[in-house]
């Protein structure tokens, strides 16, 4: 009886690692998201600007938060939660201090943003992400995705902002 209990356990973990390789391996050449299948939007980089940030740390970059049509109506309306459509791209570049700047100033005081580190979005679909809370979360770096840890940790660090439909950025006016 034992024995079956422990086949069947066993079985179930093949079945469970058989079922996400495919979406880990089988769509590698199609630079997509494992799990979400999220690939980079077209276009994201002539998206407006939302607002920017600093993370210093181990990160030590700095980040441009770009909406698409969507986000940005959303945002100025104020209106919450986001419609489906709505991308929100996180950009981020390493912050270096900048000495032809400095010497302009005279001090050194110039910061600049350096070659980029990685891409994050949030996609809107309330039905295709319901279990993230309607956003389906992707992290890109050098055009490549992260592999599928990353984006479940996404949403649990979001969370914390779920009255303001997980999104942190407030609009930088
Ligand atoms: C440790 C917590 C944490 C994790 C993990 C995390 N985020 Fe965030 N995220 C934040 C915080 C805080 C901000 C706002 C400050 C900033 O941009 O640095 C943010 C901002 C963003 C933004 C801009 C919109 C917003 O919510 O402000 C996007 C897009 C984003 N994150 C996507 C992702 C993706 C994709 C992942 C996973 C690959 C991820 N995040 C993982 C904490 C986290």
């Amino acid at each position: 009886m034992k024995r079956i209990a422990l086949l069947l356990v066993a079985g179930s973990i093949v079945a469970g690692v058989l079922a996400f390789t495919p979406s880990a391996s089988g769509h590698a050449g199609e630079q997509a998201t494992p799990i979400t299948e999220i690939k980079v939007p077209a276009g994201y980089r002539d998206w407006r600007l939302i607002s920017i940030a600093h993370e210093a740390g181990n990160l030590n970059d700095i980040r441009a938060i770009l909406g698409n049509d969507a986000a940005i109506k959303a945002y100025r309306e104020e209106k919450l939660p986001f419609p489906d459509g709505t991308i929100i791209a996180r950009l981020a570049w390493s912050y270096l201090p900048s000495e032809e700047n400095n010497k302009v100033f005279g001090r050194e005081q110039s910061f600049v943003a350096g070659p980029p580190t990685n891409v994050q979005f949030m996609i809107k679909d309330s039905k295709k992400y319901a279990a993230t809370g309607g956003w389906g979360f992707a992290q890109f770096t050098g055009g490549k995705p992260a592999n599928e840890a990353v984006p479940k940790a996404c949403f649990s660090c979001h969370e914390p902002v779920k009255d303001r439909d997980f999104v942190f950025t407030h609009y930088a006016p």
